[in-house]
């Protein structure tokens, strides 16, 4: 049988005002190439996309959204029918408390900007997860296999992804892949592309032991 994937790619962007915004660097190019790589193996591919400049993958449904709030919404739209759940977005954790109507004026004075948090898109899919399979992904500056383990464990994920800031927007990437064992396998810098076909078919045979009764066709 042909799977179907769910993907979360680039950043969101949380408005301030109709002309600012809190977001992140991420390219999204990481989330594209996983997209790619599953359609490649022939399977059903919806790939929700923060704002980002790289072009959709060919064969690959792409829904765009800006903020988290939408980015979760669309999530939550296509989740029921997904095997296999992977979140690449860098979702923004905050959003401001009012999105202003008017551009703000300058003042001289410091003002205070209120955040709220944002839902935790990957969390919501870990509390529906059946036989699915959730692939994270932890970016950290210190610590990182600890913090990544840590990640797998709270949001009840399959396998994640643990790199460091400075893959991003990067062609090429050094990661380690952590699976519900405690398996570490490092995957030492190469291409995004080469990257994103290994962690496709690990979630492939993740699939396989959390579905021993179903038949993937290739
Ligand atoms: N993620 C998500 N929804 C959020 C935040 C993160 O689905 N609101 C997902 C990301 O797509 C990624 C994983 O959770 O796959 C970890 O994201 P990360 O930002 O590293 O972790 P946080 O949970 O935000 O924790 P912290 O920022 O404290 O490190």
């Amino acid at each position: 049988m042909n799977l179907r994937f769910l993907i979360t790619a680039g950043p969101t962007r949380e408005y301030i005002d109709p002309v600012r915004y809190i977001s992140n660097a991420s390219s999204g190019k990481m989330g594209y190439a996983l997209a790619n790589a599953a359609r490649k193996k022939g399977h059903k591919v919806t790939l929700i996309s923060g704002p980002v400049s790289i072009r959709p993958p060919f064969g690959v449904r792409t829904v765009r959204v800006v903020s988290a709030r939408e980015m979760f919404e669309a999530f939550k739209e296509h989740l029921p029918l997904a095997d296999i759940i992977i979140g690449a977005a860098a979702v923004s954790d905050y959003r401001p408390h009012e999105a202003k109507k008017d551009k703000m004026k300058k003042a001289s004075r410091p003002f205070n900007l209120k955040l709220v948090p944002n839902p935790d898109i990957l969390s919501f899919a870990s509390r529906r997860k059946k036989k699915k399979v959730l692939v994270g992904f932890a970016l950290e500056t210190q610590d990182l296999l600890k913090h990544a383990r840590e990640k797998l464990e709270k949001k009840k994920l399959d396998v994640i992804i643990a790199n460091y800031p400075e893959v991003i927007g990067k062609n090429k990437a050094t990661v380690w892949m952590i699976d519900k064992d405690s398996n570490i396998v490092s995957m030492p810098e190469d291409d995004k592309n080469k990257i994103a076909k290994r962690i496709i078919d690990e979630a492939l045979e993740t699939w396989k032991d959390n579905n021993p009764r179903k038949k993937l066709h290739r």
